[in-house]
């Protein structure tokens, strides 16, 4: 039997529900495929820094480089550990590390869902820069705490960088309808978003079938509510794609639908998947967090992994769950309510 070693690190707040959650259904999915997920759970999180001092031990990296693929729920308890912190210490650095450099996040409606939009049947895939631009943590403070004080805060771009997630976002329009959405803000800044734009455009000649589009970044959101059904795949960099995914999530109802996948793709290291959403705390330990991002992250991980058919597997059962209603109003149905309905439609399914 083909064996999965997971790393699961369930993180803050509701990350230990949606985890638990999605670990439930993805190992009854295995099982009913005939694979196994073997998991392993690391405690790093916001409590273990208060306990430790660090988020994760100094060979955490390391660690983790030993498995298949990690399992993440939610980062950051900011009322005892500063998000700067937390943040810094343990979900950025592995993204990094691991060359997690394609971060997937994919927005549309599931069965049953009301989104806030008239716009029902659009269908996007947002590919966000993971892993340098606006999240390099260059930069520094002088004067602190005095009238002249000055922040600066570096963005680096690299050809490297810039080059590999561009043209992935053109391979994932080129596998699906062909359309390319760049994202800038080359009309404001001028170097880095300018460089992006031009190697946009001299990819795009080595993608003839692929339409692309450079927009700049306010545009593109009006559009994505206006006009969500005219884009395919988006590509933009780490802090634009930040923004433009938790508005993708709102338009799909809410932050408990929507999925990510951090993808390593040359598979040098793990990839790691996890929800949009933090860890919110103002509903943890309420049982009334949506586990449906954190199941659909695993139904990318299974995908990922090679289990294609146990992946869809997991997203059909999401969606008939959804289907029925069930988990579609916030805050109506319980974490475990959500979870329990999904596992019943994949057994219902096997039989
Ligand atoms: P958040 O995503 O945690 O919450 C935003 C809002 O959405 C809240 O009202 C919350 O209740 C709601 N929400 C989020 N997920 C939900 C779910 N599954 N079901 C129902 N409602 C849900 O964003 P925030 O409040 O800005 O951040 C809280 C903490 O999480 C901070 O420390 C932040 O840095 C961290 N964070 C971590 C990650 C991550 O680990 N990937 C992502 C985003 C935020
Ligand atoms: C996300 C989160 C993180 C990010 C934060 C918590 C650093 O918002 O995964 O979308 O900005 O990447
Ligand atoms: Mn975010």
């Amino acid at each position: 039997m083909k064996v999965y070693k997971i790393a699961q690190i369930p993180g803050d707040g509701i990350g230990r529900d949606v985890t638990a959650a999605a670990w439930a259904v993805l190992t009854k999915a295995a099982s009913a495929a005939g694979f196994r997920l073997e998991g392993r759970e690391f405690p790093w999180s916001c409590k273990f820094y208060k306990e430790t001092g660090m988020m994760m031990p100094e060979d955490g990296i390391e660690t983790l480089r030993g498995f298949d693929a990690i399992l993440l729920g939610a980062v950051g308890w900011p009322a005892e550990v500063p998000d700067s912190v937390s943040l810094h210490g343990l979900l950025l650095p592995i993204r990094k590390a691991f060359v997690q450099y394609a971060n997937i996040r994919p927005h549309r409606l599931l069965p049953g869902v009301l989104g806030p939009l008239k716009a029902e049947g659009f269908d996007i895939l947002c590919i966000r820069e993971n892993t340098e631009g606006e999240y390099s943590g260059a930069g520094g403070r002088v004067h602190q705490g005095m009238d002249n004080e000055v922040a600066v805060e570096t963005s680096i771009f690299t050809r490297e960088g810039v080059e590999r997630i561009i043209r992935f976002g053109f391979e994932q329009a080129r596998a699906r309808r062909g359309k390319l959405a760049s994202v800038t803000k080359s009309n404001a800044q001028k170097y880095s978003m300018v460089f992006w734009d031009e190697i946009t455009k001299a990819l795009a000649a080595e993608y003839p079938d692929v339409e692309v589009t450079s927009y700049h970044v306010d545009a593109l959101a009006a559009r994505m509510v206006m006009a969500p059904e005219s884009l395919d795949v988006i590509v933009a960099s780490n802090l634009f794609g930040d923004i433009l995914t938790d508005l993708g999530a709102a338009i799909q109802g809410g932050l408990g639908f929507a999925a990510s996948a951090n993808i390593n793709p040359d598979r040098s290291a793990p990839s790691m998947f996890e929800p949009v959403h933090g860890s919110a705390p103002d509903i943890a330990g309420r049982g009334i967090a949506n586990p449906m991002a954190a199941i659909r992250s695993g139904a990318m991980m299974l995908e990922h992994l090679g289990e294609a058919e146990a992946a869809a597997a997991v997203m059909t059962a999401i969606e008939r769950t959804t289907a029925t209603g069930i988990g579609t109003v916030p805050g109506k149905d319980s974490t475990d309510v959500i979870t329990a309905a999904v596992i019943k439609a994949l057994t219902a399914q096997e039989g």
